[in-house]
């Protein structure tokens, strides 16, 4: 069958403040060059959801589509432009993606329909409470999930139909899933996977695209 990368990437970059996230370059490439072309050699169509009225930059080998008012419609415009029976959505703003990764979660799709990158956490966790230390986080079993996320598209799509009749929301497409009380794989994701969000994630960024491009 064949398989999509759909990449929103319609974000504004309110918290990164450099104008539409997506567009920002790191080491004279842009976040979304940088993810489609991780994605370009491993599937059969890259389709990305951006920012109503912006093109793509020439040479990005994809298809453009307008995303919408938030990340979970611009996925679900998305589905609705591709027919492919597996489908892998990436976040624009994770533009370091080893084909590992991908490999991992193509292999996992199959059995159970649904599969995310995703790290144990490393950190110690604990929930705040007005700035205070108040009740800390067993730190056993839990996972920071990241993207790429891979669905047999009939299972994305049976989420996100969901989700839209409960007026649900989810940070992620794995999240809609497993609100059906569907399985989610979890498949080793990569440490230079992190999102690029704040200012100081451009720095960071700066010195993996270093190591990345050379
Ligand atoms: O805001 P955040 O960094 O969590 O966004 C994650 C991804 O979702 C980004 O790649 C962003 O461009 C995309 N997005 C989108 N449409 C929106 C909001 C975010 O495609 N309306």
């Amino acid at each position: 069958g064949r398989t999509a990368a759909l990449i929103p990437a319609a974000g504004s970059g309110t918290r990164l403040g450099r104008g539409p996230k997506a567009f920002v370059e790191v080491a004279g490439k842009s976040l979304l060059a940088r993810s489609v072309a991780a994605l370009a050699p491993l599937v059969d169509e890259v389709l990305v959801a951006l920012p109503e009225g912006l093109t793509l930059p020439e040479g990005v080998p994809a298809r453009a589509i307008g995303g919408g008012a938030t990340r979970q419609e611009s996925v679900r415009r998305l589905l609705r432009a591709t027919t492919a029976e597996v489908v892998l959505v990436h976040d624009a703003a994770r533009p370091f993606l080893p084909a590992q990764v991908v490999h991992a979660l193509l292999e996992a799709i199959p059995e159970t329909g649904a599969a995310t990158a995703a790290l144990p956490v490393a950190d110690t966790l604990v929930r705040g409470a007005a700035g205070r230390w108040a009740d800390p986080v067993a730190r056993d079993g839990l996972w920071a999930v990241q993207t790429p996320q891979g669905f047999r598209r009939e299972v994305l799509l049976r989420a996100h139909a969901a989700a839209q009749a409960g007026g649900h929301t989810a940070t992620d497409d794995a999240g809609l899933v497993a609100r059906l009380g569907l399985p989610v794989t979890l498949v080793p994701g990569d440490a230079r996977l992190f999102k690029v969000t704040a200012p100081g994630d451009l720095a960071l960024a700066q010195a993996v695209a270093a190591m990345w491009d050379a």
